[in-house]
């Protein structure tokens, strides 16, 4: 997230603060008044999902639309999540920024694949699809909540978040985050 200030903004910790108030923890209730941190979560799995690629074997033929061709039976098949995630088509010219308001107005809701049109999976889609999406959610902005309130984390400048081969991001350099109390 330090590469991407809009988290760090003012108005975003002063939210925090007045949510949090006096207490080291979030509590379960507090989340539902946590939106725009919420949606820099889901912003964060947009550009950085885990698993970035799915694996999948088509049980009978089927074929693709939009004449890409046919898939064989028992063909194996990998879904690249990433690509998907930051496609200019699916996300216009900004697909690679870090917009957490892409999705809309936070009264609006948390997106999801059935309200992005399939365009943002991270917990994949249909009867396979994460039952942990919520709880993974919660965890997520429960450690932010924390993390956010008591440091400003900084990227150093002219370092990158990149992908790895393993599909894991990392940071390219070990010194690359600097942390300051608040
Ligand atoms: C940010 C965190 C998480 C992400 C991005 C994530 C993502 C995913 C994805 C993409 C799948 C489907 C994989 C596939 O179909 O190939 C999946 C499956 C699953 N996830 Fe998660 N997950 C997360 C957290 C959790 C948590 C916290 C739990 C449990 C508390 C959980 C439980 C499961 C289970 C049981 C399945 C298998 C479902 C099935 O095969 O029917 N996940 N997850």
């Amino acid at each position: 997230m330090s590469i991407h200030r809009p988290i760090h903004d003012v108005n975003h910790f002063l939210c925090l603060v007045s949510v949090l108030g006096d207490k080291p923890f979030p509590c379960f209730d507090d989340m539902a008044k946590l939106p725009y941190l919420e949606r820099c979560f889901h912003e964060s799995m947009r550009l950085y999902p885990q698993p970035p690629v799915y694996t999948r074997r088509s049980v009978v033929e089927d074929t693709l639309p939009h004449n890409l061709g046919v898939i064989p039976s028992g063909q194996d098949i990998l879904v690249s999540i990433y690509n998907l995630h930051r496609s200019p088509a699916s996300w216009g010219p900004a697909s690679q920024q870090f917009e957490p308001m892409r999705f809309g107005p936070l009264v609006n809701g948390q997106p999801n694949e059935l309200n992005t049109g399939y365009r943002y999976v991270p917990f994949s889609a249909g009867p396979r699809r994460c039952p942990g999406d919520k709880f993974a959610v919660l965890e997520g902005m429960s450690i932010w909540a924390v993390l956010f309130k008591r440091v400003d984390m900084t990227l150093v400048e002219g370092h990158d978040v990149v992908m790895t081969r393993y599909g894991l991001a990392r940071f390219p350099n070990p010194n690359t985050l600097f942390q300051a109390p608040l």
